[in-house]
Order: structure tokens, then sequence, then C-alpha cells
């Protein structure tokens, strides 16, 4: 039997409202179950609220990935971090977009449809789903922004 697709949480504010719909468009086609959480006119909205969106569903396990659309990129990232578990990687260039996932398991791909073509999006998610987690040396590191998020203090060197 196959298995189930990973499902993917999708969201935009207006001005990430096209780009929106390539992505979600792009991921379809390569098998994803997408969950598009809005908006769905090009109506303006506030983006931190499609950010905690889609940044909840992740950080509560129900979707493995996350995708967050704005002008810049910049909004949506600093909202969704703001969740636990949630690092999201503004994906402003190629070796971005692949290291965002080998060194900081990212696990939102946020895009500015003010600062990059729609194509550049898509060839950048692409990048992006290829990679996995290098763990090793970067587990440590990714390990310690949980400790920054649950304010444990620092941690000695293992
Ligand atoms: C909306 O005009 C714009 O501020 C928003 O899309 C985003 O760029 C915020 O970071």
């Amino acid at each position: 039997m196959d298995r189930p697709a990973a499902i993917v949480a999708i969201a935009s504010d207006h001005a990430g409202l096209e780009m929106k719909e390539r992505l979600r468009e792009a991921l379809s086609g390569w098998g994803y179950a997408v969950q598009d959480l809005g908006p769905a006119t090009a109506e303006p909205v506030d983006y931190p609220d499609f950010a905690e969106a889609v940044a909840s569903v992740v950080s509560g396990g129900r979707a493995a990935l996350g995708v967050l659309v704005c002008g810049t990129g910049i909004g949506m990232s600093i909202a969704a971090n703001k969740m636990p578990d949630v690092r999201a990687a503004v994906l402003y260039d190629d070796f971005a977009a692949r290291h965002a996932r080998l060194h900081n398991d990212a696990n939102v791909a946020v895009f500015g449809a003010r600062t990059m073509t729609a194509d550049a999006a898509v060839a950048r998610l692409r990048l992006f789903l290829s990679e996995s987690f290098e763990g090793g040396r970067h587990a440590r590191r990714v390990a310690k922004i949980g400790r920054i998020e649950k304010r444990l203090g620092p941690r000695a060197e293992t």
C-alpha cells in the first residue's frame, strides 16, 4: 500500500495570494496533501493571523511542513517563529533554501512575493523539500534554539 502523502499547510496574506496559488499547485503536483488555510480572496488581511494558522498546525504535528507567503516573507517568519517547535525560514536564495533544511531543520518555508518571482519560489520550495536535516553538530544547535524557546537558559557544550 502507498504511504499517505505528507501534509503541507499553506497560507499567505493578500500580498502573497497569487504566489501561494502557484506554490499550492506545485505541491499538489509533487504529491503532497496540501491544506490551504487561506485567504481565498485578495481582500487585505493581517499576516499574523495566517502565520498563526499554519504555525499552529505544524507546531501541533497536524502538518509535516508549512509554507507562508507575504510581501517580504519577514512578517510571516517573525510571527510563525513565536509558536513552539516552529522553525520558519525565508528562502531568499537557492543556497538558503537547501541549508534551511540541512542545517536548521526548518519546518516552515517562507517566501516574499514582492522580493522574488513565483518561478524562483517554486524552485526554492523544491530544493527545500528535497533536502533532509543533517543532524550531528546541527542537532546540538537546533536543540539550543529549543532551550531558548523554553527559557531553560544556556547549556554546557557536549
Ligand atoms: C503587506 O502590505 C505587507 O506588510 C506584508 O505582506 C509583509 O510584507 C509583512 O512582512
